[in-house]
Protein backbone atom coordinates (compact mmCIF):
# COMPACT_ATOMS: atom_id res chain seq x y z
CA UNK A 1 0.00 0.00 0.00
CA UNK A 2 1.28 3.76 -0.53
CA UNK A 3 2.22 5.57 2.84
CA UNK A 4 3.29 9.48 2.97
CA UNK A 5 6.58 10.09 3.98
CA UNK A 6 7.42 13.73 5.90
CA UNK A 7 10.25 15.48 7.63
CA UNK A 8 8.64 17.91 9.01
CA UNK A 9 9.27 20.34 11.66
CA UNK A 10 10.15 23.59 9.33
CA UNK A 11 8.01 26.54 8.19
CA UNK A 12 6.18 26.47 4.84
CA UNK A 13 6.01 29.65 2.60
CA UNK A 14 3.29 30.29 -0.67
CA UNK A 15 0.11 29.90 -1.84
CA UNK A 16 -1.87 26.88 -1.98
CA UNK A 17 -5.07 26.60 -4.33
CA UNK A 18 -8.29 25.20 -3.11
CA UNK A 19 -9.88 22.17 -5.40
CA UNK A 20 -13.71 22.55 -5.61
CA UNK A 21 -15.75 20.75 -2.74
CA UNK A 22 -16.35 17.04 -2.15
CA UNK A 23 -19.42 17.59 -0.53
CA UNK A 24 -21.25 19.47 -2.86
CA UNK A 25 -19.20 17.67 -6.36
CA UNK A 26 -20.73 14.21 -4.99
CA UNK A 27 -24.12 15.78 -4.68
CA UNK A 28 -24.17 17.41 -7.92
CA UNK A 29 -22.52 14.75 -9.79
CA UNK A 30 -26.01 12.26 -8.50
CA UNK A 31 -28.42 14.91 -9.28
CA UNK A 32 -27.56 14.87 -12.86
CA UNK A 33 -29.92 11.83 -12.41
CA UNK A 34 -32.64 14.22 -12.21
CA UNK A 35 -31.80 16.11 -15.57
CA UNK A 36 -32.22 13.44 -18.51
CA UNK A 37 -30.32 15.88 -20.46
CA UNK A 38 -26.20 17.31 -21.12
CA UNK A 39 -25.26 19.06 -18.03
CA UNK A 40 -21.46 20.34 -17.85
CA UNK A 41 -19.98 20.57 -14.63
CA UNK A 42 -16.74 22.55 -13.54
CA UNK A 43 -14.12 22.79 -11.11
CA UNK A 44 -14.58 19.14 -10.03
CA UNK A 45 -12.25 17.85 -7.89
CA UNK A 46 -9.84 14.96 -9.00
CA UNK A 47 -10.15 12.55 -5.93
CA UNK A 48 -11.72 9.55 -5.37
CA UNK A 49 -15.06 9.88 -4.29
CA UNK A 50 -16.63 12.45 -7.38
CA UNK A 51 -14.46 9.40 -9.68
CA UNK A 52 -16.25 6.91 -8.01
CA UNK A 53 -19.47 8.71 -8.25
CA UNK A 54 -18.60 9.23 -12.10
CA UNK A 55 -17.59 5.46 -12.50
CA UNK A 56 -21.19 4.83 -11.78
CA UNK A 57 -23.14 7.07 -13.50
CA UNK A 58 -21.40 5.56 -16.51
CA UNK A 59 -22.12 2.08 -15.32
CA UNK A 60 -25.65 3.17 -15.05
CA UNK A 61 -26.02 4.00 -19.16
CA UNK A 62 -24.83 8.12 -18.71
CA UNK A 63 -22.13 8.99 -20.95
CA UNK A 64 -19.38 11.00 -18.91
CA UNK A 65 -16.79 13.22 -21.28
CA UNK A 66 -13.97 14.40 -19.04
CA UNK A 67 -13.12 17.88 -21.23
CA UNK A 68 -10.45 18.83 -18.71
CA UNK A 69 -8.38 18.64 -15.59
CA UNK A 70 -11.63 19.63 -13.53
CA UNK A 71 -14.21 20.17 -16.14
CA UNK A 72 -16.81 16.93 -16.95
CA UNK A 73 -19.96 16.54 -19.41
CA UNK A 74 -22.14 14.30 -18.25
CA UNK A 75 -25.50 13.44 -20.46
CA UNK A 76 -27.60 11.16 -18.47
CA UNK A 77 -31.01 10.78 -20.62
CA UNK A 78 -30.15 6.98 -20.89
CA UNK A 79 -29.55 6.06 -16.95
CA UNK A 80 -31.04 3.25 -16.44
CA UNK A 81 -32.72 3.29 -12.57
CA UNK A 82 -31.73 0.62 -9.90
CA UNK A 83 -28.24 -0.04 -12.19
CA UNK A 84 -25.76 1.14 -9.95
CA UNK A 85 -23.16 -1.56 -9.30
CA UNK A 86 -23.43 -2.74 -5.79
CA UNK A 87 -19.30 -2.88 -5.42
CA UNK A 88 -18.77 1.04 -6.41
CA UNK A 89 -22.12 2.19 -4.54
CA UNK A 90 -20.37 0.62 -1.34
CA UNK A 91 -17.46 2.36 -1.55
CA UNK A 92 -18.55 5.97 -1.86
CA UNK A 93 -20.59 6.59 1.43
CA UNK A 94 -22.77 9.77 0.07
CA UNK A 95 -24.24 7.53 -2.80
CA UNK A 96 -27.83 7.37 -0.84
CA UNK A 97 -28.06 10.76 -3.28
CA UNK A 98 -29.19 8.27 -5.94
CA UNK A 99 -32.12 7.44 -4.59
CA UNK A 100 -33.35 10.87 -3.75
CA UNK A 101 -32.62 11.76 -8.07
CA UNK A 102 -33.77 7.70 -9.21
CA UNK A 103 -37.11 8.38 -6.48
CA UNK A 104 -37.19 12.35 -8.36
CA UNK A 105 -37.02 10.94 -12.35
CA UNK A 106 -38.49 7.51 -12.18
CA UNK A 107 -40.20 7.40 -9.53
CA UNK A 108 -38.56 4.51 -7.78
CA UNK A 109 -35.26 3.98 -6.74
CA UNK A 110 -32.69 1.02 -6.00
CA UNK A 111 -29.74 1.35 -4.60
CA UNK A 112 -26.91 -0.99 -2.17
CA UNK A 113 -27.03 1.03 1.26
CA UNK A 114 -24.42 3.09 1.97
CA UNK A 115 -21.34 1.45 3.53
CA UNK A 116 -20.74 1.80 7.26
CA UNK A 117 -18.95 5.24 8.44
CA UNK A 118 -15.54 5.48 9.71
CA UNK A 119 -16.70 6.75 12.72
CA UNK A 120 -19.97 4.75 13.78
CA UNK A 121 -23.11 3.66 11.91
CA UNK A 122 -24.81 5.99 9.12
CA UNK A 123 -28.54 6.45 10.12
CA UNK A 124 -30.52 7.05 7.04
CA UNK A 125 -33.75 7.07 9.25
CA UNK A 126 -34.18 11.35 8.03
CA UNK A 127 -33.60 10.75 4.77
CA UNK A 128 -36.20 8.23 4.82
CA UNK A 129 -38.73 9.93 6.33
CA UNK A 130 -38.42 12.71 3.78
CA UNK A 131 -38.91 10.32 1.14
CA UNK A 132 -42.06 8.72 2.79
CA UNK A 133 -43.13 12.36 3.23
CA UNK A 134 -43.82 12.54 -0.52
CA UNK A 135 -45.88 9.44 -0.54
CA UNK A 136 -42.95 7.24 -1.15
CA UNK A 137 -42.79 3.33 0.25
CA UNK A 138 -39.31 2.27 1.33
CA UNK A 139 -37.94 -0.67 2.17
CA UNK A 140 -34.51 -1.03 3.49
CA UNK A 141 -33.30 -5.12 3.67
CA UNK A 142 -30.72 -7.12 2.68
CA UNK A 143 -28.14 -4.45 2.18
CA UNK A 144 -30.26 -2.57 -0.61
CA UNK A 145 -32.55 0.87 -0.17
CA UNK A 146 -35.67 0.08 -2.52
CA UNK A 147 -38.06 2.96 -2.67
CA UNK A 148 -41.51 3.47 -4.58
CA UNK A 149 -43.90 6.67 -5.79
CA UNK A 150 -47.52 6.31 -5.49
CA UNK A 151 -48.79 5.01 -8.88
CA UNK A 152 -49.88 8.58 -9.91
CA UNK A 153 -46.17 10.24 -8.39
CA UNK A 154 -44.79 11.82 -5.55
CA UNK A 155 -46.83 14.48 -3.96
CA UNK A 156 -45.35 17.84 -2.05
CA UNK A 157 -45.60 17.83 1.20
CA UNK A 158 -44.28 19.17 4.88
CA UNK A 159 -41.54 17.51 6.40
CA UNK A 160 -39.79 18.42 9.67
CA UNK A 161 -36.09 16.96 10.27
CA UNK A 162 -35.70 16.00 13.88
CA UNK A 163 -31.88 16.30 13.22
CA UNK A 164 -30.13 18.91 11.20
CA UNK A 165 -28.76 16.62 8.18
CA UNK A 166 -26.96 17.41 5.75
CA UNK A 167 -27.57 14.51 4.15
CA UNK A 168 -31.43 14.17 4.35
CA UNK A 169 -31.87 17.71 3.42
CA UNK A 170 -30.15 17.03 0.32
CA UNK A 171 -31.77 13.94 -0.52
CA UNK A 172 -35.40 15.18 0.25
CA UNK A 173 -34.92 18.21 -1.90
CA UNK A 174 -33.36 15.96 -4.71
CA UNK A 175 -37.06 13.53 -4.24
CA UNK A 176 -39.28 17.02 -4.18
CA UNK A 177 -37.67 19.11 -7.15
CA UNK A 178 -40.22 17.01 -9.86
CA UNK A 179 -43.21 16.34 -7.37
CA UNK A 180 -46.29 17.32 -7.35
CA UNK A 181 -46.46 20.79 -5.73
CA UNK A 182 -44.96 22.56 -2.64
CA UNK A 183 -42.75 20.83 -0.22
CA UNK A 184 -41.26 22.22 2.46
CA UNK A 185 -38.17 21.16 4.80
CA UNK A 186 -38.31 22.53 8.17
CA UNK A 187 -34.91 22.27 10.24
CA UNK A 188 -32.99 21.89 7.47
CA UNK A 189 -29.43 22.06 7.34
CA UNK A 190 -27.47 25.30 5.98
CA UNK A 191 -24.44 23.87 4.75
CA UNK A 192 -23.00 25.61 1.22
CA UNK A 193 -22.99 22.33 -0.18
CA UNK A 194 -26.68 22.17 0.00
CA UNK A 195 -27.19 26.12 -1.47
CA UNK A 196 -24.44 24.97 -3.99
CA UNK A 197 -27.00 21.64 -5.06
CA UNK A 198 -29.87 23.90 -5.32
CA UNK A 199 -28.31 26.38 -7.07
CA UNK A 200 -27.28 23.68 -9.48
CA UNK A 201 -31.13 22.59 -9.57
CA UNK A 202 -32.66 25.79 -10.27
CA UNK A 203 -29.95 26.66 -12.91
CA UNK A 204 -31.41 23.21 -14.81
CA UNK A 205 -35.33 24.76 -14.12
CA UNK A 206 -35.81 23.22 -10.49
CA UNK A 207 -38.03 25.76 -8.46
CA UNK A 208 -36.05 25.85 -4.61
CA UNK A 209 -36.48 28.52 -2.16
CA UNK A 210 -34.68 29.04 1.06
CA UNK A 211 -31.76 26.86 0.60
CA UNK A 212 -29.22 27.57 3.82
CA UNK A 213 -32.22 28.93 5.71
CA UNK A 214 -34.10 26.74 8.05
CA UNK A 215 -36.79 26.13 5.74
CA UNK A 216 -36.15 24.98 1.87
CA UNK A 217 -39.90 25.14 -0.19
CA UNK A 218 -39.64 23.29 -3.45
CA UNK A 219 -42.18 23.87 -5.96
CA UNK A 220 -42.32 20.42 -8.64
CA UNK A 221 -41.44 21.27 -11.85
CA UNK A 222 -42.25 18.90 -14.83
CA UNK A 223 -38.67 18.36 -16.35
CA UNK A 224 -35.35 19.92 -15.64
CA UNK A 225 -32.65 20.86 -18.49
CA UNK A 226 -28.99 20.64 -18.67
CA UNK A 227 -26.76 23.56 -17.63
CA UNK A 228 -23.21 24.18 -17.51
CA UNK A 229 -21.83 24.93 -13.45
CA UNK A 230 -19.28 25.56 -11.82
CA UNK A 231 -18.54 23.91 -7.99
CA UNK A 232 -17.94 26.22 -5.27
CA UNK A 233 -14.77 25.97 -3.22
CA UNK A 234 -13.67 23.16 -1.05
CA UNK A 235 -14.03 25.29 2.94
CA UNK A 236 -12.92 22.12 4.68
CA UNK A 237 -9.78 21.86 2.58
CA UNK A 238 -9.23 25.17 2.64
CA UNK A 239 -9.83 25.00 6.52
CA UNK A 240 -7.31 22.25 6.42
CA UNK A 241 -4.74 24.34 5.03
CA UNK A 242 -5.55 27.33 7.09
CA UNK A 243 -4.77 25.16 10.34
CA UNK A 244 -1.45 23.78 8.93
CA UNK A 245 -0.05 27.46 8.32
CA UNK A 246 -0.62 27.61 12.73
CA UNK A 247 0.80 24.49 13.06
CA UNK A 248 4.00 25.13 11.12
CA UNK A 249 4.44 28.52 12.35
CA UNK A 250 3.84 29.70 8.33
CA UNK A 251 2.50 32.49 6.67
CA UNK A 252 0.31 30.67 3.88
CA UNK A 253 -2.07 32.52 1.18
CA UNK A 254 -4.99 29.88 0.78
CA UNK A 255 -6.95 30.94 -2.08
CA UNK A 256 -9.74 30.34 -4.85
CA UNK A 257 -12.34 30.49 -1.86
CA UNK A 258 -15.13 32.01 -0.44
CA UNK A 259 -14.46 33.50 3.22
CA UNK A 260 -17.52 33.64 4.42
CA UNK A 261 -17.81 30.04 4.44
CA UNK A 262 -14.33 29.38 6.48
CA UNK A 263 -15.54 32.04 8.62
CA UNK A 264 -15.79 30.23 12.03
CA UNK A 265 -12.25 28.62 11.19
CA UNK A 266 -10.72 32.39 11.21
CA UNK A 267 -12.63 32.93 14.30
CA UNK A 268 -10.94 30.10 16.26
CA UNK A 269 -7.52 30.86 14.88
CA UNK A 270 -7.49 34.84 15.85
CA UNK A 271 -8.76 33.51 19.32
CA UNK A 272 -5.37 31.13 19.40
CA UNK A 273 -2.98 34.08 18.37
CA UNK A 274 -2.55 33.28 14.62
CA UNK A 275 -3.08 36.27 12.51
CA UNK A 276 -5.87 36.54 9.70
CA UNK A 277 -5.97 38.50 6.95
CA UNK A 278 -9.40 38.47 4.36
CA UNK A 279 -9.17 39.50 0.41
CA UNK A 280 -11.96 39.04 -2.10
CA UNK A 281 -11.14 35.19 -2.67
CA UNK A 282 -8.29 34.25 -0.93
CA UNK A 283 -7.71 33.91 3.53
CA UNK A 284 -3.74 34.69 4.52
CA UNK A 285 -3.00 32.93 7.58
CA UNK A 286 0.08 34.14 9.45
CA UNK A 287 1.43 32.35 12.52
CA UNK A 288 2.43 34.96 15.55
CA UNK A 289 4.15 33.16 18.21
CA UNK A 290 2.47 30.52 20.90
CA UNK A 291 -0.68 29.70 20.06
CA UNK A 292 -3.17 30.19 23.08
CA UNK A 293 -5.44 27.00 24.41
CA UNK A 294 -9.11 27.22 23.33
CA UNK A 295 -12.38 25.29 23.76
CA UNK A 296 -14.50 24.56 20.73
CA UNK A 297 -17.54 22.95 20.16
CA UNK A 298 -18.72 21.43 16.55
CA UNK A 299 -21.75 22.51 14.65
CA UNK A 300 -23.87 22.23 12.18
CA UNK A 301 -23.05 25.43 9.60
CA UNK A 302 -22.67 28.41 9.92
CA UNK A 303 -21.23 26.79 13.49
CA UNK A 304 -17.45 25.45 13.59
CA UNK A 305 -17.01 22.55 11.20
CA UNK A 306 -17.31 19.08 12.58
CA UNK A 307 -15.03 17.88 9.75
CA UNK A 308 -12.20 19.91 10.92
CA UNK A 309 -12.43 18.46 14.44
CA UNK A 310 -9.68 16.41 13.82
CA UNK A 311 -7.10 19.18 12.20
CA UNK A 312 -8.39 21.52 15.10
CA UNK A 313 -7.25 19.14 17.71
CA UNK A 314 -3.56 18.33 16.23
CA UNK A 315 -3.18 22.60 16.43
CA UNK A 316 -4.48 22.49 20.29
CA UNK A 317 -1.71 19.88 20.92
CA UNK A 318 0.33 22.48 19.90
CA UNK A 319 -0.49 25.17 21.85
CA UNK A 320 0.28 25.26 25.40
CA UNK A 321 -2.06 24.83 28.27
CA UNK A 322 -5.56 22.41 28.26
CA UNK A 323 -8.43 22.52 25.95
CA UNK A 324 -11.87 21.41 25.40
CA UNK A 325 -13.26 19.96 21.99
CA UNK A 326 -17.24 18.91 22.34
CA UNK A 327 -18.29 16.90 19.21
CA UNK A 328 -21.55 18.28 18.38
CA UNK A 329 -22.66 16.31 15.06
CA UNK A 330 -21.28 12.83 15.62
CA UNK A 331 -21.27 10.06 18.17
CA UNK A 332 -17.98 8.33 17.75
CA UNK A 333 -15.13 11.07 16.03
CA UNK A 334 -12.38 11.07 18.36
CA UNK A 335 -10.72 7.88 17.01
CA UNK A 336 -7.97 9.87 15.45
CA UNK A 337 -6.59 10.62 19.12
CA UNK A 338 -4.83 7.62 19.51
CA UNK A 339 -2.98 7.93 16.36
CA UNK A 340 -2.01 11.43 17.92
CA UNK A 341 -1.14 9.91 21.09
CA UNK A 342 1.55 7.74 19.03
CA UNK A 343 2.98 11.44 18.64
CA UNK A 344 3.18 12.24 22.31
CA UNK A 345 -0.44 14.37 22.52
CA UNK A 346 -1.78 14.16 25.49
CA UNK A 347 -5.80 13.85 24.91
CA UNK A 348 -8.63 12.49 27.06
CA UNK A 349 -11.89 11.39 25.87
CA UNK A 350 -15.10 10.57 27.34
CA UNK A 351 -18.01 10.28 24.80
CA UNK A 352 -18.16 13.41 22.66
CA UNK A 353 -15.73 15.45 24.87
CA UNK A 354 -11.64 15.19 24.42
CA UNK A 355 -9.75 17.38 26.69
CA UNK A 356 -6.56 18.09 25.49
CA UNK A 357 -3.56 18.98 27.18
CA UNK A 358 -1.13 21.24 24.94
CA UNK A 359 2.46 20.49 25.49
CA UNK A 360 3.64 22.98 22.42
CA UNK A 361 4.69 19.98 20.49
CA UNK A 362 4.19 16.49 18.78
CA UNK A 363 6.88 13.91 18.09
CA UNK A 364 7.41 12.42 14.84
CA UNK A 365 6.01 8.82 14.23
CA UNK A 366 4.64 5.99 12.59
CA UNK A 367 1.12 6.82 11.91
CA UNK A 368 -2.26 5.73 10.04
CA UNK A 369 -5.25 7.75 8.37
CA UNK A 370 -7.83 6.14 10.16
CA UNK A 371 -10.54 8.60 7.86
CA UNK A 372 -10.41 11.11 5.24
CA UNK A 373 -10.31 14.15 7.83
CA UNK A 374 -8.57 12.44 10.44
CA UNK A 375 -5.61 11.38 7.76
CA UNK A 376 -5.76 15.15 6.86
CA UNK A 377 -4.88 16.13 10.19
CA UNK A 378 -2.03 13.04 11.08
CA UNK A 379 -0.21 15.54 7.11
CA UNK A 380 -0.82 18.79 9.97
CA UNK A 381 0.74 16.14 12.64
CA UNK A 382 3.32 15.29 10.45
CA UNK A 383 4.57 18.55 8.97
CA UNK A 384 4.46 20.64 12.44
CA UNK A 385 6.48 17.28 14.04
CA UNK A 386 10.60 17.94 14.31
CA UNK A 387 11.97 14.47 12.34
CA UNK A 388 10.45 11.60 9.96
CA UNK A 389 6.59 10.55 10.25
CA UNK A 390 4.66 8.26 8.17
CA UNK A 391 1.79 8.05 7.89
CA UNK A 392 -0.20 4.45 6.16
CA UNK A 393 -3.67 3.41 4.54
CA UNK A 394 -3.51 7.16 2.93
CA UNK A 395 -6.48 6.09 0.18
CA UNK A 396 -8.86 7.77 3.30
CA UNK A 397 -7.01 11.15 2.60
CA UNK A 398 -7.09 10.65 -1.23
CA UNK A 399 -11.25 10.43 -1.15
CA UNK A 400 -10.91 14.33 -0.15
CA UNK A 401 -7.68 15.80 -0.98
CA UNK A 402 -7.13 16.78 -4.55
CA UNK A 403 -3.42 16.51 -5.45
CA UNK A 404 -2.23 17.07 -1.16
CA UNK A 405 1.11 16.34 -2.18
CA UNK A 406 2.21 18.19 -4.99
CA UNK A 407 -0.04 21.40 -3.32
CA UNK A 408 2.36 20.70 -0.31
CA UNK A 409 5.34 20.84 -1.87
CA UNK A 410 4.97 23.43 -3.87
CA UNK A 411 5.00 25.49 -0.27
CA UNK A 412 7.94 23.90 0.98
CA UNK A 413 6.79 20.71 2.56
CA UNK A 414 9.18 18.18 2.55
CA UNK A 415 6.27 15.20 2.08
CA UNK A 416 6.26 12.50 -0.74
CA UNK A 417 4.46 9.48 -1.55
CA UNK A 418 6.34 6.32 -1.09
CA UNK A 419 4.87 3.01 -2.79
CA UNK A 420 5.48 -0.39 -0.74
CA UNK A 421 8.30 -1.65 -3.78
CA UNK A 422 10.26 1.75 -3.36
CA UNK A 423 12.91 1.88 -0.60
CA UNK A 424 11.67 4.53 1.55
C1 LIG B 1 -22.27 15.12 5.55
O1 LIG B 1 -22.53 13.81 6.02
C2 LIG B 1 -20.83 15.11 5.11
N1 LIG B 1 -20.66 14.15 4.01
C3 LIG B 1 -19.91 14.75 6.28
O2 LIG B 1 -18.57 14.94 5.82
C4 LIG B 1 -20.15 15.74 7.42
O3 LIG B 1 -19.41 15.32 8.55
C5 LIG B 1 -21.63 15.81 7.77
O4 LIG B 1 -22.42 16.09 6.60
C6 LIG B 1 -21.93 16.91 8.79
O5 LIG B 1 -21.54 18.16 8.26
C7 LIG B 1 -21.12 14.52 2.78
O6 LIG B 1 -21.66 15.59 2.58
C8 LIG B 1 -20.90 13.51 1.69
P1 LIG B 1 -25.57 14.44 8.48
P2 LIG B 1 -24.07 13.39 6.32
O7 LIG B 1 -26.75 13.75 7.87
O8 LIG B 1 -24.99 14.12 5.42
C9 LIG B 1 -27.35 11.94 12.12
C10 LIG B 1 -16.40 14.37 5.20
O9 LIG B 1 -15.39 14.21 5.88
N2 LIG B 1 -28.32 11.42 11.15
O10 LIG B 1 -25.56 15.95 8.51
O11 LIG B 1 -24.13 11.90 6.37
C11 LIG B 1 -25.94 11.45 11.87
O12 LIG B 1 -25.71 10.20 12.50
C12 LIG B 1 -17.72 13.80 5.67
O13 LIG B 1 -16.45 15.02 4.13
C13 LIG B 1 -29.38 10.62 11.59
O14 LIG B 1 -29.50 10.34 12.78
O15 LIG B 1 -24.23 13.95 7.81
C14 LIG B 1 -25.11 12.55 12.47
O16 LIG B 1 -25.00 12.32 13.87
C15 LIG B 1 -17.56 13.02 6.96
N3 LIG B 1 -30.27 10.15 10.68
C16 LIG B 1 -25.96 13.81 12.25
O17 LIG B 1 -27.28 13.35 11.98
C17 LIG B 1 -30.18 10.45 9.33
O18 LIG B 1 -31.05 10.02 8.55
C18 LIG B 1 -25.53 14.68 11.10
O19 LIG B 1 -25.38 13.86 9.97
C19 LIG B 1 -29.10 11.26 8.91
C20 LIG B 1 -28.20 11.73 9.84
Amino acid sequence: MDKLVINGGRPLSGELAVSGMKNAAVAVVLATVLVEDKCVLENLPDISDINIALDILSAMGARVTRLSRDTVEIDTTFVKVGTAPQELVRRMRASYYLVGSELGRFGRSLVAAPGGCDFGVRPIDLHIKGFEALGATVNVDGGFIEATAPEDGLVGSSVYLDLVSVGATINTMLAAVRAKGLTVIENAAHEPHIVDTANFLNACGADIKGAGTDVIKIRGVERLHGVTYTIIPDMIEAGTFMVLAAATKSRLKISGIIPKHVDSISAKLTEMGAKITEEDEAVIVEYQGPLKRINIKTLPYPGFPTDMNPQMCVLLCLAEGTSIISEGVWDNRFRYTEELRRMGASIKVDGRVAVVDGTGELVAARVRALDLRAGAAMVVAGLAAPGRTEIEDIYHIQRGYENLVEKLQGVGADIRLVTTQDQA
